[in-house]
Parts: C-alpha cells; sequence; structure tokens
C-alpha cells in the first residue's frame, strides 16, 4: 500500500464514460489533433476550463489565459523559473508542500507561518520585505486545512500591490468543501492583475493522469506559452479532447458532486472514529474541506513515539497517512498524521483507526 495521503478514490471513478469519449474521439481523430502544436493547449479544453471556473470559482478568465501543464509540480516550477531571477526570494507556507518544488529552481524561498485564517502574509513581509512570489493554498491550507480568511484575502492582494510581486493561487482541494458556502478563488477578487492561478486534475481525477493548468494574467501569458513551446513543443494531446470532452458534456461537474458526497461521510466517519477511538490520543485539525484530515499528537503520545512511527502504524492499520512532519522545514514543528480519505471507505476508515489506537496503545505498554 502506497503511505501517501490525498489520492483520489480510482474506484468511483466513471471509466467507462472515460473511455467511450475516448473511444468516440481516438477511434478516427481529426488531422488537427494529429498535426496542431499549440503550445498553450488544446483549444477546446481551454475553453471548457475557461467556462468551468468563471462559474464554479467565480474566476476572471478568457481561454487565452489558459496554458495546459502536466500539474502543479510544473505550475510551481514554470512560475518560478519565469517569473523570478536568481537572488529573488518567493514566499511559501510552512507547513505546506511546495517549498520543496521552489527549493529545486536555486530561489530563495522564505518559509512563512500559518494558522487557522491561513498563511499570515503580514509575518511573511517582515520576514522577507523583498520576496517577489507567494505561493499559497487559500481554499484548503495543506496540510492544516484551513481556508484562508477574507481579511487575510484582502491583505495578500494588498501585499501584492504594494511589493509589486505576484500570487501564486494553488486551489488545493477546492472542489471538495463539506460546509458552509464555497469561498470564491482569490483570483476573481483581484480580477486577475497580481494572481496566477494553478489547478490540476490530480485531486479530482487521478494523479497519474498528469493534467494541470495555469490561468495567468494577459501581460504574462506570451512569454508562458513560449517557455512550453521550448520544453516540450506542446502537452501531449492524448487526453486533452477527453478531458475537454468530460468537461464540457457536464460528466465532470457530476463526478465532483458524487464524489463531494462520497468525501463527506468519509470525513465525518474519520472524525466520528478519532472521537469514540482515539481522543486520547489525536486531536483532529478542524476543518471542512479535502482529502485530508490532520491529526495531531497529543502532548503525551508525542513525547513518546515520533509521528513517523504513527505513520508506519497507520498503514499498517489499513490507513493511508504520512507524517505531519514531513510537511515542515522544522520537523519538530508539528507531530500527527496526515490521513487521506480518498481510497478507503466509512468501515475501512473506522476499523483502521480502531487498529491503529490498539497498535499504538499495544507499544506504548
Ligand atoms: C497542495 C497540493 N497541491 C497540488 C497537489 C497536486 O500536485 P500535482 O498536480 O503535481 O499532482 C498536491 C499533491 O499532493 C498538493 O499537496
Amino acid at each position: 500500500m502506497q503511505e501517501t495521503p490525498g489520492h483520489p478514490d480510482p474506484r468511483t471513478f466513471p471509466f467507462e464514460v472515460w473511455g467511450r469519449l475516448q473511444q468516440r474521439i481516438w477511434r478516427n481523430p481529426p488531422e488537427d489533433l494529429l498535426w496542431c502544436h499549440d503550445p498553450s493547449g488544446y483549444l477546446p479544453l481551454r475553453r471548457a476550463l475557461a467556462d468551468h471556473l468563471r462559474v464554479t470559482r467565480l474566476l476572471q478568465c478568457e481561454p487565452e489565459q489558459v496554458v495546459i501543464t502536466t500539474g502543479m509540480k510544473q505550475n510551481v516550477d514554470l512560475v518560478g523559473r519565469l517569473l523570478l531571477d536568481v537572488g529573488d526570494r518567493a514566499i511559501a507556507e510552512d507547513p505546506g508542500f511546495t517549498w520543496f518544488v521552489v527549493d529545486s529552481l536555486g530561489i530563495g524561498v522564505v518559509r512563512a507561518p500559518v494558522d487557522e485564517e491561513g498563511l499570515d502574509i503580514l509575518e511573511a513581509e517582515r520576514l522577507a520585505p523583498d520576496a517577489k512570489l507567494a505561493i499559497v493554498t487559500p481554499s484548503h491550507q495543506c496540510p492544516l486545512g484551513s481556508t484562508m480568511s477574507l481579511q487575510r484575502r484582502i491583505e495578500m492582494l494588498r501585499w501584492a500591490e504594494r511589493r509589486n510581486a505576484w500570487i501564486l493561487e494553488d486551489d488545493y482541494d477546492s472542489e471538495f468543501k463539506y460546509s458552509g458556502s464555497p469561498v470564491a478563488a482569490l483570483q476573481g477578487l483581484d480580477g486577475g492583475h497580481r494572481v496566477i492561478y494553478a489547478g490540476t486534475f490530480s485531486k479530482a481525477l487521478f494523479s497519474t493522469l498528469r493534467l494541470g493548468f495555469l490561468v495567468l494574467p494577459p501581460g504574462i501569458v506570451d512569454a508562458f506559452v513560449r517557455a512550453r513551446r521550448g520544453i516540450d513543443t506542446c502537452p501531449s494531446i492524448l487526453a486533452q479532447p477527453v478531458m475537454a470532452a468530460f468537461i464540457s458534456e457536464g460528466h465532470f461537474g457530476a463526478h465532483i458532486r458524487t464524489m463531494r458526497q462520497v468525501y463527506r461521510r468519509r470525513h465525518q466517519a474519520l472524525l466520528a472514529a478519532v472521537s469514540a477511538n482515539a481522543a486520547h490520543l489525536f486531536m483532529p485539525v478542524d476543518s471542512v474541506t479535502g482529502l485530508t484530515i490532520a491529526l495531531q499528537t497529543a502532548p503525551s503520545l508525542a513525547t513518546k513515539m515520533s509521528d513517523r512511527r504513527l505513520a508506519q502504524l497507520a498503514v499498517g492499520a489499513g490507513l493511508h497517512a504520512s507524517p505531519l512532519s514531513g510537511y515542515c522545514y522544522d520537523k519538530a514543528a508539528l507531530h500527527g498524521l496526515m490521513v487521506g480519505l480518498g481510497t478507503e471507505n466509512e468501515s475501512e476508515l473506522t476499523s483502521g483507526v480502531a487498529k491503529l489506537t490498539l497498535a499504538i496503545d499495544g507499544e506504548l505498554t
């Protein structure tokens, strides 16, 4: 079993629909699919995405602003390469997911604190007044699960204006919000001037698809398209027309709606199982979004067992889990587990928590 939490459920993916669309398009493909090299990606997919994002995330965007990529890691890589120079610094959330990608570009990374309102941009500005970019997960902070407050969103936009800086919005897990009204993307609030919106199909569909996208402010589109051409001519065309049809014919929206209900039930089941069995061991971090739940370790357990060991026991108990410390630059900053909801159903999650509790209690006595 893989330890990585946050994978969507492969058992519920509508492969029959996908297969039908694939067959329809690729049995006898139109010639332009074979010879047209559009480095920004297949136009009908960019159109379908722009329509979808305007309605569901209140983005302000046109298909010309959309560039298809291979997912979030390439989104961060492209933005870092094109908008930052050697010696520039980027702000990344700590704990977070992207700092290691920025690190790999040789750009200075300033790791900024997050709390229940999301990234604290004013503290980040104090740490790095010269930063040129901030990478944030406003819909679902990874790994702590907070949704960025309106106050912080406004502060972020003001910071970007004041510092002439960019914001890369990773709209991570925005599809899966289980209560309260949906919160619109930061890009829409900004009108698309300073915010680069980044998306991936890794969470809504599956991550080996390697399909993602950027929505760029109009003034920087050309630079990204040229870079995209230089990297590999154009993104692979095989999945793009299928994805375009999947979105525009309503299957994508239907799949998200179904999965939101499925994951909501699992979210509730995991929290109930922790409260019933493992309240002496873990404190779930309050969150109403996403494919994972962060469980912080009770102080009495944290002193007795590393969270790497906890993750091994969790995997042995049939859960998809990884240590929370793995998301922190300073590994001692957090202690606990990230548990995935994507691959186990309610009863598997409930029995996984019961087995994990027994395993931990057994190891401690
Ligand atoms: C915060 C965050 N954004 C996006 C992704 C998806 O990355 P990719 O599109 O490269 O698969 C992940 C993967 O775990 C993630 O943790």
